[in-house]
């Protein structure tokens, strides 16, 4: 079994379905084997959809970095049909679950890319992320980097961590790499933490 962060996953395609599950709309989902939680919807994930922030009426650009087969990437446009959101990932089996299943909710305004082929002078205004920790702390450091230097001055990111895997030392890490990092939740096994610029 390969990890779900691999490029193009050899595990065997298995389609099936999973249920996301919200107070303001429900979409199914389509999952495959080889990608991040396909037999549900990830616990963290369900938190931050649940917990983070009211859409800004006025965001332009929103990042989802490593958005598996869709789950927040979905939820965004769907709550922010003014805005495009850039979903990103690594593992090709997710990017083409992510695009069959946002145009099987006719939501065109989610823009499916492989991380280096986001157009270079792109800014954001928010960020939404369950990050991919199983990378390890040094891969992970460098792609939150990388993604949090594309927020506009007023943007902000909104990432999910499990605490058994770090959550507290990522949250210092974040403080000591000059961002302003503030625990918006905390509930079960997970903590949500919302990133601005100082
Ligand atoms: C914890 S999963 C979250 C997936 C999805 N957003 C969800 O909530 O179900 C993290 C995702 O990050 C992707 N990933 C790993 N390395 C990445 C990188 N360098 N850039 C972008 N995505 C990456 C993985 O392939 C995986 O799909």
């Amino acid at each position: 079994m390969g990890q779900y962060f691999e490029s193009d996953p050899a595990v065997k395609s298995q389609i099936q379905a999973v249920e996301l599950v919200l107070p303001d709309g429900s979409i199914e989902l389509t999952t495959d084997r080889g990608v991040f939680s396909a037999d549900r919807v990830d616990g963290g994930t369900k938190l931050l959809l649940l917990d983070g922030p009211e859409p800004t009426p006025g965001d332009q650009h929103l990042l989802d970095v490593g958005c598996g087969y869709g789950p927040i990437a979905c939820t965004l446009a769907r709550r922010n049909p003014q805005a495009t959101v850039w979903a990103i990932d690594v593992n090709g089996r997710a990017r083409d679950l992510c695009q069959a299943n946002a145009e099987a909710r006719g939501l065109d305004n989610i823009r499916v890319h492989a991380p280096e082929d986001v157009p270079a002078d792109l800014m954001v205004d928010r960020i939404w992320s369950n990050p991919p920790i199983r990378v390890g702390k040094a891969v992970l450091h460098e792609i939150l980097q990388q993604w949090l230097a594309r927020l506009s001055p007023a943007g902000s990111a909104h990432l999910v961590v499990q605490k058994h895997l770090g959550a507290d030392s990522l949250h210092r890490w974040l403080e000591t790499e000059g961002w302003a990092v503030d625990r918006r939740a905390s509930r079960k096994a997970f903590r949500l933490l919302d990133v601005t610029r100082p």
